[in-house]
């Protein structure tokens, strides 16, 4: 799965710097591509040439060395990476990329790039157990970045404790893990649904929600990258649709919402409504604007359809995942949506805790399946909460053939 990937490993100055050539080596076995980028500090332990003749690339240890190229190197190193490995990955690292400093290569790189970036920390036992640095590492997979845990066992400072360099191959693994998501969607066709929808009262005014989009626009640009084919049914919001979209529907009612989902759930595999509907619409739309007359208005509502039960009645071999956005016993209720909409899992935002819901660029959900079971996943990027979605849905495609 590593064949021709580019994987670029930064090495930082722990002891631990040796054991890196032998993830090099490894890494070139399986195929890929590796540029190595050493800090200052790593050069003092591995001399850079034992990682070239590995690499069979040149190390770069240096953002201003010359000749310069015409690109940016940083720039260019983080746009065509397919995964950057921080490997061993000191204390003072992890510190710097979460406070967002970028004062040599390899930082700059991590700052620039949209690849995923694996951190494998080394280090004495208290510096890793230091409150500073568990919150740093805490704040880095919030982010999305991928952390791993370092070994229990003796350390190079004579201490024993958790601080040890993993194995290179279970190193390896992870990484093939990551990559190997690739393409896993590819023949599928997911309807996916973002954003609220607008209820209008009048040509000036309308109900909605605070819905932004960003969880289905997350899940719809996951999905394209993972090779699904995507039809994006969306509600209005500012997020420009993600490129590679097979099918982009602007919605603006609940009305307009189901007609597009109904006339293409036949060719989806899998539904996900991550769209706000809005429950009811003004029963009576106004053709003119409404003046100022009376001290109190009434607006007359009436229920709109439920899209996602419809779904659930004529389901088939469809997967159906739905959200819900609670403030009031969560899970009982989200379980209960789910029976009521025949669904395979559910999506649980509690809104009501800080870095999760609408708006925001994190989420904090709990999956719920049919049988009651649930599984909490932490706070991160909508992103990758995105991926972790996919990665469950998965299960169900190869279940229904
Ligand atoms: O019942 P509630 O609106 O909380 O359920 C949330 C789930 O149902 C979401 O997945 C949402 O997209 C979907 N839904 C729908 N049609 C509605 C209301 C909600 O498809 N009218």
């Amino acid at each position: 799965m590593l064949k021709n990937k580019f994987v670029v490993l930064g090495v930082t100055g722990s002891i631990a710097a040796y054991k890196s050539a032998d993830l090099v080596r490894l890494l070139k076995k399986r195929g890929a591509r590796v540029q190595v980028i050493m800090t200052k500090s790593a050069c003092k332990f591995v001399k850079p040439l034992t990682f070239q003749v590995l690499s069979q690339n040149p190390v770069i240890t240096d953002m201003f060395r010359e000749p310069y190229r015409w690109e940016v190197e940083h720039v260019a190193l983080a746009d065509s990476a397919d995964i950057i490995l921080v490997a061993p990955a000191t204390a003072n690292i992890i510190a710097k990329i979460a406070a967002g400093i970028a004062d040599d290569i390899l930082t700059a790189t991590i700052l620039a790039t949209r690849a995923k970036v694996v951190i494998a920390p080394a280090m004495n036992v208290h510096m890793y157990e230091n409150p500073i640095t568990q919150k740093n590492i805490e704040y880095l997979k919030g982010l999305g970045i991928k952390v791993l845990e370092p070994e229990e066992g003796p350390l190079a400072c004579g201490y024993t404790g958790r601080g040890r360099f993993p194995a290179a191959e279970d190193i390896i693994n992870i990484l093939e893990e990551l990559v190997g998501k690739a393409q896993d969607l590819k023949g599928r066709t997911f309807l996916i649904t973002a954003g609220p929808t607008r209820e209008p009262i009048d040509p000036i005014r309308y109900i909605s929600n605070h819905s932004s989009g960003k969880m289905g626009y997350s899940l719809a640009h996951k999905a394209i990258i993972r090779g699904a084919r995507v039809i994006l049914v969306s509600g209005p919001t500012n997020i420009t649709p993600p490129a590679g979209l097979y099918k982009f529907v602007p919605v603006e009612t609940a009305i307009q919402m189901e007609k597009a989902v109904l006339e293409n759930f036949n060719q989806a595999d899998v539904v996900i409504k991550a769209a706000a509907v809005a429950d009811y619409r003004p029963k009576k739309f106004n053709p003119e604007k409404i003046k100022k007359k009376d001290d109190e208005m009434i607006v007359e509502l009436v229920k709109n359809p439920d899209i996602l039960q419809e779904l659930g009645k004529k389901k088939q071999n469809q997967v159906l995942v739905g959200f819900a956005a609670e403030t009031d016993k969560p899970e009982k209720n989200a379980l209960e949506k789910l029976k009521r909409k025949n669904l395979d899992f559910i999506v649980l935002n509690d809104v009501t805790q800080e870095g999760a819901g609408f708006g925001s660029d994190t989420n904090i959900v709990k999956i719920i399946y049919k049988d009651g079971r649930s599984e909490a996943l932490p706070r991160m990027l909508k992103e990758d909460v995105a991926d972790d979605i996919l990665d469950r849905v998965l299960p169900f495609l190869t279940e229904n053939g």
